[in-house]
């Protein structure tokens, strides 16, 4: 009898603007897997917490606007405003926060999908068959960055996108629970002077790898 083959997971980790979302879209299409940004729902849950007025830190106002997250709802347009971002690395550090949008995040994983964040290879989908770390250095992702923020018209300067990259990067990497960190079985794509078409056919022809075996 031959073993039935467990759903195929991509798992994508990486810090901000390195580029691991636009590669996950993009293999997610062309696998015809579901998709989930969990940086999304970190950023809900941050945001809902700015519009009730509460403290970023506050676990039991976090919990709760976990509980009610609708993962097919996440408005990415509103959600990918900078400041959101920035508060998100904040709320990210509570670990029962964690805990309850992990298991969310895993639900969604069950049947398969591509999953993108700073903890999935290593915590959310450690038996993911396929993982990525995608990284770039801080100037090239603060730049990437700059270029979004101004082409949608936003303001803010590339020395303050910068500053907030290295701050970002320094919580997600320092902080105790589920820390930013590559799984000893990643793979490795630094995107620093590589396009995306190139970096995706590198990613892809390790899906491949993975549903062959
Ligand atoms: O990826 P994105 O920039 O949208 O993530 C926003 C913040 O959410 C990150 O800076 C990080 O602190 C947190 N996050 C996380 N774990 C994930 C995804 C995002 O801690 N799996």
């Amino acid at each position: 009898m031959v073993a039935e083959k467990s759903p195929l997971t991509v798992a994508i980790d990486g810090p901000a603007a390195s580029g691991k979302g636009t590669l996950a879209r993009r293999l997610a299409v062309e696998f015809d897997l579901p998709y989930l940004d969990t940086g999304l729902t970190y950023r809900a849950v941050a945001a809902q917490m700015q519009l009730d007025n509460v403290a970023l830190d506050d676990e039991v106002a976090a919990i709760k606007a976990a509980q009610r997250l609708d993962l097919a709802a996440l408005d990415r347009d509103y959600l990918s405003d900078h400041q959101i971002g920035a508060a998100a690395s904040k709320v990210a550090v509570m670990p029962k926060l964690r805990a309850e949008l992990v298991e969310l995040q895993r639900a969604f994983a069950a049947r398969g999908a591509v999953m993108d964040g700073r903890d999935i290879g290593t915590i959310v989908c450690p038996d993911a068959q396929v993982k990525l770390f995608v990284t770039a250095g801080a100037e090239a992702r603060a730049e990437r960055r700059f270029k979004e923020v101004a082409a949608k018209g936003g303001t803010s300067s590339y020395d303050d996108i910068l500053r907030d990259i290295r701050q970002r990067d320094e919580r997600d990497s320092s902080r105790s629970v589920s820390p930013l960190k590559k799984a000893a079985d990643a793979h490795l794509i630094d995107t620093t002077k590589m396009d995306i078409e190139t970096a995706f056919l590198a990613a892809k022809t390790l899906v491949l790898q993975a549903i062959e075996r």
